[in-house]
């Protein structure tokens, strides 16, 4: 079983350009909770007195899923993240030196002396904490082990493994959560990977393969400069190729991209893997023929199982079936002579970058009917 951590409330809303209403945020975490997300980042509360708002009344409306606040490693943002009444106060510090010494302005020693004092402070809520080690993935192996470490023994829960800039491969990744894995107390690892490289999902997937018990992932993918990994690929890759469970209904995720993409005014790449208009998009002639024949020798998935659609689209490369599947679909009967004249009209618009929809076909058939 994979747990599902998502952060599409908090590390998704820093997407440049991207500010959610209260009213907003409540509408994704109900659609988060339903969709069946373990843990719901639900934003920062330290930020404002608004966003710490619009997490409590999240807690307060949200009936499943725990409901997480982020915290700097400081005793304020920790009150702050508290008092929005949440089931997990999830603080976070750098352990990279790049990072300690250009950011923090700290040592080691004073990083791991507040990894200490804070999450203990954070535990002493009687809240559960997850502790971040920021840039996990630049940090010395031995001080990321030790920071972790003296998290668990402070009293966090959970840890998280943040490739913060993004710069893992899947089997780096394997060996990183590994090493961590052989060194600290049984807690639940949580991964949460950037797509700097393209590589989030496939680290993420990583990640689980390895031992990580949580995914943390942002619908659609959104996030911090080329995102996050994307819930709906991190739950499909999960179920169809390593066969792991999450409590996720999958058949809502094409409806919950739609929301986050309304709701956060960034449309959906064409081209996104599971969610995305052409993920079940067929137009080569052989493979039209192929997935009209049986779906599954083009589509690795059923595109309703994710809430998805299949579309044949016409287009330089469709073939006799494409069109005559098509003209069946709008309710013309597919003669022969039909076929070619739409066929041949087809290949002459679509080079006009013309897209044919159901509306096009039907002017290619009036015009075919009016010359006869
Ligand atoms: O990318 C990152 O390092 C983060 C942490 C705050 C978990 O978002
Ligand atoms: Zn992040």
């Amino acid at each position: 079983m994979v747990k599902i951590f998502d952060t599409t409330l908090r590390d998704g809303e820093q997407m440049a350009g991207v500010a959610l209403a209260p009213e907003e945020k409540l509408q994704i975490a109900l659609a988060l909770d339903e969709i069946g997300v373990d843990i719901i980042e639900a934003g920062f509360a330290a930020v404002s007195n608004e966003e710490r708002t619009a997490i409590k009344n999240i807690a307060k409306e949200t009936s499943r899923a725990s409901i997480a606040s982020l915290a700097r490693l400081n005793k304020s943002d920790v009150d702050a993240a508290a008092s929005a009444d949440v089931d997990m106060i999830h603080v976070f510090i750098a352990t990279s030196d790049i990072h300690l010494k250009y950011k923090l302005g700290i040592t080691r020693d004073e990083a791991l002396q507040k990894i200490g004092e804070v999450v203990s402070y954070a535990k002493s809520y009687g809240v559960r904490v997850l502790f971040s080690a920021e840039d996990a993935t630049r940090s010395d192996l031995d001080f990321l082990v030790k920071a972790y470490r003296t998290a668990v023994d402070a009293g966090a829960d959970e840890i998280n493994v943040p490739d913060t800039v993004g710069v893992m491969t899947p089997s780096r990744m394997a060996y990183l959560i590994r090493y961590i894995r052989e060194r600290i107390p049984p807690v639940p690892i949580h991964v949460h990977c950037h797509d700097d490289f393209g590589m989030a999902v496939a680290n993420t997937i990583s990640a689980i393969e390895n031992g990580a018990e949580v995914a943390q992932v942002v619908v659609n993918g959104f996030g911090e400069r080329a995102g996050n990994a994307a819930l709906e690929e991190v739950v499909a890759a999960a179920h169809y190729l390593l066969g792991m469970k999450t409590n996720i209904k999958m058949e809502k995720l094409y409806e919950l991209s739609q929301l986050v993409s309304k709701l956060f005014g960034i449309p959906v790449p064409p081209n996104k893997a599971v969610v995305g208009e052409n993920a079940f998009s067929h137009e080569a002639g052989i493979h039209v023929h192929g997935v009209l024949n049986n779906p599954f020798t083009y589509e690795p998935m059923r595109p309703e199982d994710v809430g998805n659609r299949r579309r044949i689209v016409l287009g330089k490369h469709s073939g006799r079936h494409a069109v005559e599947w098509a003209l069946k679909n709008i309710g013309v009967q597919p003669t022969e002579d039909l076929i070619s004249h739409v066929l041949n009209a087809v290949k002459e618009i679509s080079i006009k970058k013309v897209k044919i929809d159901e509306n096009v076909l039907r002017e290619i058939v009036a015009d075919w009917q009016r010359r006869r």
